[in-house]
């Protein structure tokens, strides 16, 4: 099948379908009013290491809801700082429950029946119960689309990580992340998720004229 993206309906289905897995920026954030709002967002990943770059993206407008702006989107616009945490299985259903789009005076924190815990180098708080929470200020948001499909793309830089000590291990060069532990959600399309249960490894491979290839385990 061909597709020209412009006449398929629903292609949003098609499109969120095939990229996938895709991780689960958890994002909370604080109004300018000190309201504090917590929302999921799977149009996310991370860009560089250095500055550390995360980026994910918002619809300007709640869908069915023209005249309801994402508060997260303006909260971020508005204050320059928020926290990503990390979607993981105890907590995909708490996740799931902030996603209704709530009014702006309304803490998703407390519908789902999550815990704030204070962040060190920004005002939005963390959530307690995710394993990884990383601090952002914003650097940029990237404005593409017209309405009523206009998207922020958020660009922000951590400026602070909190991992729990229980989602690590010390390996042979240093710390690192037991996925094990972590139990990352994925995103599907639509209502579908999974989990990192059947995983394996690939040596990637080097080259050099030397050598002409020879394998060895990638950090
Ligand atoms: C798993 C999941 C992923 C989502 N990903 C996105 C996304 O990438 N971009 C987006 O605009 N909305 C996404 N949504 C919908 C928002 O979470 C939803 O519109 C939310 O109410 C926005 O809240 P806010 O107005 O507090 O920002 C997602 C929902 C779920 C359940």
């Amino acid at each position: 099948m061909l597709i020209d993206p412009k006449t398929f309906e629903r292609f949003n289905m098609i499109l969120t379908g095939v990229v996938v897995p895709r991780p689960i920026a958890f994002v909370s954030t604080i109004s300018t009013d000190g309201v504090v709002n917590l929302a999921p967002f799977s149009f996310f990943n991370a860009m560089a290491y250095n500055p550390p770059t995360l980026i994910f993206s918002s619809s300007r407008r709640a869908p069915g809801w023209q005249d309801k702006r994402k508060d997260t989107l303006t909260n971020i616009e508005e204050t320059g700082e928020y926290v990503v945490n990390i979607v993981v299985d105890d907590i995909a259903a708490a996740m799931n429950a902030t996603a209704a789009e709530y009014p702006s005076d309304v803490s998703e924190f407390d519908i789902a029946g999550l815990t704030e815990s204070p962040s060190e180098m920004v005002k939005a708080p963390r959530v307690a119960e995710s394993p990884v929470n990383m601090e952002c200020r914003l650097v940029q948001v990237v404005n593409i689309g017209e309405q009523p499909h206009a998207h922020g793309i958020v660009i922000g830089e951590i400026v602070r990580m909190h991992v729990s000590d229980d989602v690590m291990y010390d390996g042979p060069n240093g710390l690192r992340i037991n996925h094990a532990a972590l139990k990352p959600t994925g995103r599907l399309a639509g209502n579908m998720y999974c989990r990192t249960d059947d995983v394996y490894e690939l040596i990637r491979p080097s080259y050099s004229e030397q050598d002409e290839g020879v394998g060895r385990v990638a950090d």
